[in-house]
């Protein structure tokens, strides 16, 4: 097959991680006789200092004539004073939204191999295996607000509509028919009428699966529980905000932010797969970077944009593989155990393709 995948690399550690998963996609691709072709476009920060804009109009033709677009990272200090007037986080959420890319779906895995150095006890962690599905066009995100202004206010708005609300827990009820039968729904129903609107949807919605077991956590309760009993949790699919901060909070599960990757996706197969981490400033240009997140986001390109399921789990299977025979970044790697650079890491993967 012939795919062509746009590349935004963006900023911080987002080119050294996007180069490492582009290396792997261009091994499978050789392999397996699929013609990938790369093309790279400016997005986030380094597009403001060119353009003067973090998604240029470009960039957009570029990924909308590709079939999917793998990301690294956009942001940083030097674009975050509070009253810049653009900011390399807008352009990705207008990526997001242009694309219609509603269904963010975030897999976290704990590895046995990392558990020793994970900030849990390792038996905690035994079986834990949860699919975040996280709405991602919709929510705090993307309502209405208002900057400071003279009267010494500013304000943001949430709204769903019915509608969002079924088309991401139609997602994520799909996924626990091919998983374990079970989703549980995050909310803060107690306060929020977006939430009560939420609960009530999907409770409804759980009708048409009678081979799902549906349960409601609050959000307050659930950050809690997530990290007490982890391997309860199956299916989780929660509203925007939630979903992001849950998500980096289930990295503790994982060893480390730098191994969660995400799909963004909509109705067709296009997708945007990036790691669930941001740009990591405190680490770019010196090559430490862990690329386990890019490149497990490079698999999930793989089986949902392409439907390449085999070449998906090849990749999925060397990245265990790697770490399972002792390769780690310094983020994961143990006091006194020898630590890959990104690129390093990267070969250690390609060995076992
Ligand atoms: P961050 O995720 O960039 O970093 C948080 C911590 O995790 C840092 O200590 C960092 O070194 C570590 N870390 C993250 N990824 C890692 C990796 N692959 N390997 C090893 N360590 C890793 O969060 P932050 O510092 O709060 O944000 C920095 C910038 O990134 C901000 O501008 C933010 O808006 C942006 N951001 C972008 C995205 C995105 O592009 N999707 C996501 C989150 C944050
Ligand atoms: C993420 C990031 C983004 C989000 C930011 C950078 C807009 O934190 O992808 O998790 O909040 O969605
Ligand atoms: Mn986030």
């Amino acid at each position: 097959m012939k795919a062509t995948i746009t590349v935004l690399a963006g900023d911080g550690i987002g080119p050294e991680v996007t180069h490492a998963a582009v290396s792997l996609m261009e091994v499978i691709g050789a392999r397996s006789g699929h013609q990938f072709k790369f093309q790279e476009a400016l997005f986030g920060g380094c597009a403001i200092d060119a353009e003067g804009d973090p998604f240029p109009p470009a960039t957009l033709k570029q990924c909308e004539s590709s079939d999917a677009v793998l990301l690294g990272a956009v942001g940083g200090p030097k674009w975050s004073d509070p009253s810049a007037r653009v900011r390399p986080e807008q352009g990705l959420l207008k990526l997001r939204k242009h694309f219609e890319l509603f269904a963010n779906l975030r897999p976290v895995k704990a590895y046995p191999a990392l558990a020793q150095f994970a900030p849990l006890r390792a038996d905690l962690l035994e079986g834990v295996d949860i699919l975040f599905v996280r709405e991602l066009t919709g929510g705090i995100y993307f309502g209405a607000r208002q900057e400071q202004g003279e009267s010494g206010t500013a304000w943001d708005t949430l709204e769903y509509s019915v509608g969002e609300v079924e088309r991401v827990a139609h997602v994520a009820f799909r996924a626990a028919q091919r998983r374990s039968h079970r989703v549980t729904s995050v909310d803060k129903a107690n306060i929020l009428a977006t939430s009560r609107l939420w609960q009530r949807t999907v409770t409804r919605m759980a009708a048409d699966y009678p081979d799902v077991k549906l349960d409601h956590m609050l959000v307050d309760a659930f950050a809690m529980q997530m990290l007490r009993t982890p391997n309860r949790y199956d299916v989780v699919v929660t509203e925007n905000m939630f979903g992001d901060i849950l998500t980096d909070e289930s990295a503790v599960l994982a060893g480390s932010l730098g191994m969660l990757p995400s799909a963004s996706l909509g109705k067709g197969t296009f997708g945007v797969y990036e790691p669930i981490h941001g740009s990591a400033p405190d680490i770019a240009g010196q090559g430490i970077a862990n690329p386990v997140g890019t490149i497990l986001s490079a698999a999930m390109l793989l089986r949902y944009s392409l439907n390449l399921e085999e070449e998906a789990q090849k990749l999925e299977h060397a990245v265990e593989g790697a770490i399972r025979d002792g390769a780690r970044t310094k983020d994961v790697a143990g006091q006194g155990e020898k630590a890959l650079s990104t690129t390093e890491f990267a070969e250690a993967v390609k060995a076992r393709l």
